[in-house]
């Protein structure tokens, strides 16, 4: 592994630089919920790539004989999230050395509100680790496959979930099976899929947007006594087998069943660990009260699955768009907190937007 993604100079460093990236956020269908050191999943997971909510970053170097960073959040320089960066900076010190030779100085941005409920650091440090491969492929003779999987396996490092978020319109994280190729160490993407998939609608409703009561280190690291957790990991692994079929053959049916037993194992896991935690709110279980019930009444195939926290993603083909918008609309949004949802839809995954060297 570690010579996959040893670096490789062909080039001298260039005094200065700027790159920007994007990179989206991701929602697991399989969750991922426990891990060893360091990040190394304890069972697979795969995700949907979104759209709009991503994180836009630009990473401008000098070269420098101390090394320093430099980190504004939408304009405003935020030291309190410096630790959080230099401890990433540092776990990828050996796969990037050429870093350390620079100030830096990162602005990040999010199209989706900073205090949502909705994890930026998937996004975040996915925007990151694109910026910084980028400036790798101009010092190698780096392939874009190459630089990708690269991308993938930096922001593992930073955030499991973070992994998945270079590819679209789906990612798998985490050896298994099913399916060829499968790693822990990065995603790759997932693209087998029936065309109802390929659109596939995610409206997340904000049903509390202050900060997560539990960090997810903690909780991954609470799986670990977990009385339940090995049959836990092979429930996620029978889940993805299954799941790889259902995202063929597109039988929603199935698919629902999966995704939302997925969703509630995943806060049944929190609630039965120690010491536990409830990260639903009343808000969360009266939403999937009234996604059942309007299901059955319907019978459009409209789901939810949750991540680490209150937030309820409503999920559903596009032929239903306008249909589920008005009942969130009319049902829903009184559930949120100042009324607040984001549309959302599969995306294509990361990107870089600009790039100069000097
Ligand atoms: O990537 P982390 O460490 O923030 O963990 C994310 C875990 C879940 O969002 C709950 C599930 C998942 O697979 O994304």
């Amino acid at each position: 592994m570690s010579n996959l993604f040893k670096y490789n100079p062909k080039e001298t460093l260039p005094d200065y630089g700027k790159i920007t990236a994007k990179s989206p956020s991701n929602i697991a269908l399989v969750k991922y919920w426990g891990k060893k050191n360091i990040q190394i999943p304890t069972n697979p997971s795969i995700s949907f790539t979104l759209q709009n909510s991503y994180t836009k970053t630009s990473l401008e170097f000098k070269k420098s004989s101390d090394f320093k960073v430099n980190l504004f959040v939408e304009g405003t320089e935020k030291p309190s999230f410096l630790p959080k960066i230099e401890q990433f900076l540092n776990r990828i010190k050996t796969y990037c050395p050429f870093i350390y030779e620079y100030e830096l100085t990162i602005n990040t941005e999010n199209t989706f509100p900073h205090s949502s409920g909705i994890a930026s650091s998937a996004s975040g440090l996915s925007a990151l680790s694109m910026c910084i491969v980028q400036l790798e492929k101009h010092l190698t003779n780096f392939n874009e496959i190459l630089k990708l999987k690269k991308a993938s396996f930096l922001s593992r490092l930073g955030s499991g979930s973070a992994s998945r978020s270079i590819y679209g319109p789906m990612a798998i994280w985490g050896k298994n099976k099913e399916v060829n190729n499968s790693s822990d160490h990065y995603a790759i993407a997932y693209r087998e899929i029936h065309s109802i998939f390929r659109d596939y609608q995610d409206t997340i409703l904000l049903v509390d947007e202050g900060t997560k009561q539990v960090s997810s280190s903690v909780g991954h690291n609470l799986m670990n006594n977990h009385p339940y957790a090995n049959n836990r990991f092979s429930q996620a692994n029978d889940h993805l087998k299954k799941i790889i079929d259902v995202l063929k053959n597109g039988d929603l049916d199935e698919f629902i069943s999966i995704t939302e037993l997925e969703a509630l194992t995943l806060h049944a896991m929190m609630m039965s660990s120690n010491p536990y935690f409830i990260l639903m709110k009343e808000g969360t279980l009266s939403i999937i009260n009234k996604i059942w019930e309007f299901r059955n009444e319907s019978k459009i195939p409209v789901s939810f699955t949750l991540d680490a926290g209150a937030n309820v993603h409503v999920l559903y083909p596009s032929s239903y768009k306008q249909k589920v918008l008005n009942f969130i609309k009319s049902e829903l949004v009184v559930y949120c907190e100042n009324q607040n949802y984001i549309c959302d839809v599969v995306g294509k995954g990361a990107k870089v937007l600009k790039e100069k060297y000097a």
